[in-house]
């Protein structure tokens, strides 16, 4: 784990690079297999679940096309010889390799992963300069990528309004690095950057972690609300005082609504559950379920007794809050309140993907048998 900088320290890395300035690492995964091959890749953008595009460019970086997936056989034997690139987003929900790749990154909150993407693309093949509102870590898998890194950008930045992906057409590289295997760049979000392959078979992977807008927060948090709070509760002004002109709004009557919005905004309680659910919610909620698995307790005490490893579904998305003596532990989108004797497994899951040596306790089994059915947990060589 402290290799993953090199030199750096994690310490040190989350003080002076981490939401603040790009760091490049040669090295940082030293012999790196890429555990999905080019092939592999093309064939997870024929699936219907997986979320996969196509960017294909002019060589003279003017004109630029986006396809999005599922793709068929056709459309990659009818694919320029270069420039273009294929992106299939979450690979790490599929492929438990990559998932485990992500692991590498739990110094970080799990809850502010976002996702494994990985793209493959043939010579002078990239997205285009761009920014994202996100910390990213991009690996580089095989194959050598230039990036071009440079400026701070947002969303009154000129961007291209003539093609369909973010082109920032005044941008201009500040640095330029060339990445072979196992060197990564780490990027803050809104840093300008563009990467593009030297040479055919450049794979790039791309560990990207999310952050909610203010907007998102303000919104998720209403509507969390909206099944707590009663026609009933209103505005009132028991305390009203004659006014001289009826049309004034009062500060007082802003001291009352202000009042209505503190009482939520500081409700600790209320909060943490929202946000534990909130940040807990598939990436794709579509697919939460599909493993659900239908298991007695005397099943899954046998097959914890036989010492299988118990699994978190790499879709699945596990966090816990404890505040006093109350410990929720959120699972996809859903929170619920563990008993004491439940807390040490809550906290095993929260921190890692595998689990084997887990006490058969009755909460123990009571948790992992709803977790199960949830298709947030899975037995290995059960599934
Ligand atoms: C990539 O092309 O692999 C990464 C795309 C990006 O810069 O976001
Ligand atoms: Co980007």
């Amino acid at each position: 784990m402290d290799t993953l900088f090199g030199e750096i320290s994690v310490e040190t890395f989350l003080r002076e690079y981490w939401q603040k300035k790009p760091l490049l690492i040669r090295n940082a995964f030293p012999d790196f297999e890429p555990p999905v091959s080019a092939d592999e890749l093309a064939g997870m953008a024929l699936e219907q679940d997986i979320e996969s595009r196509l960017i294909i460019q002019s060589a003279d970086g003017k004109e630029w096309e986006l396809k999005h997936g599922p793709f068929s056989e056709e459309t990659f034997a009818e694919l320029p010889p270069s420039h273009w690139s294929l992106l299939v987003q979450a690979v790490d929900h599929w492929v438990p390799e990559v998932s485990e790749l992500a692991e590498h990154f739990n110094f970080l909150p799990n809850w502010r992963l976002d996702d494994l993407m990985i793209s493959y693309a043939a010579d002078g093949g990239g997205v285009g300069p761009h920014y994202d509102n996100y910390d990213v870590f991009l690996i580089q898998a095989s194959g050598t990528r230039c990036w071009e890194v440079g400026g701070l950008y947002d969303e009154n930045s000129p961007r291209r309004d003539d093609v369909p992906v973010m082109i920032l057409p005044e941008w201009e590289a500040e640095q330029r690095w060339e990445l072979n295997p196992g060197d990564m760049l780490y990027l803050p979000p809104r840093v300008g950057h563009n990467g593009y392959a030297v040479g055919d078979d450049c794979m790039t992977y791309s560990v990207g972690f999310r952050a909610p807008s203010h907007q998102e927060v303000l919104e998720g948090y209403s509507r969390y609300l909206d099944n707590l709070t009663t026609a009933e509760e209103r505005y009132a002004d028991p305390d009203f005082k004659l006014q001289n002109n009826p049309g004034e709004i009062t500060d007082q009557a802003i001291d009352r609504v202000q009042s209505i919005l503190r009482r939520y905004s500081e409700d600790r309680e209320l909060i943490s559950h929202w946000f534990g659910e909130f940040m807990t919610e598939p990436k794709y909620p579509d697919q939460a379920g599909e493993n659900s698995v239908e298991m007695d307790e005397g099943e899954i005490r046998n097959l914890l007794s036989a010492g299988i490893p118990l699994c978190r579904n790499e879709g699945s998305r596990f966090a816990f809050h404890r505040s006093g003596d109350l410990f929720i532990l959120f699972v996809d989108g859903k929170g619920c309140a563990c008993s004491p004797d439940q807390i040490p497994l809550a906290e095993q899951l929260c921190s890692a993907l595998y689990h084997t040596d887990i006490p058969v306790g009755d909460g123990n089994l009571q948790l992992i048998k709803a977790l199960l059915l949830q298709g947030s947990l899975y037995f290995l060589g059960e599934e």
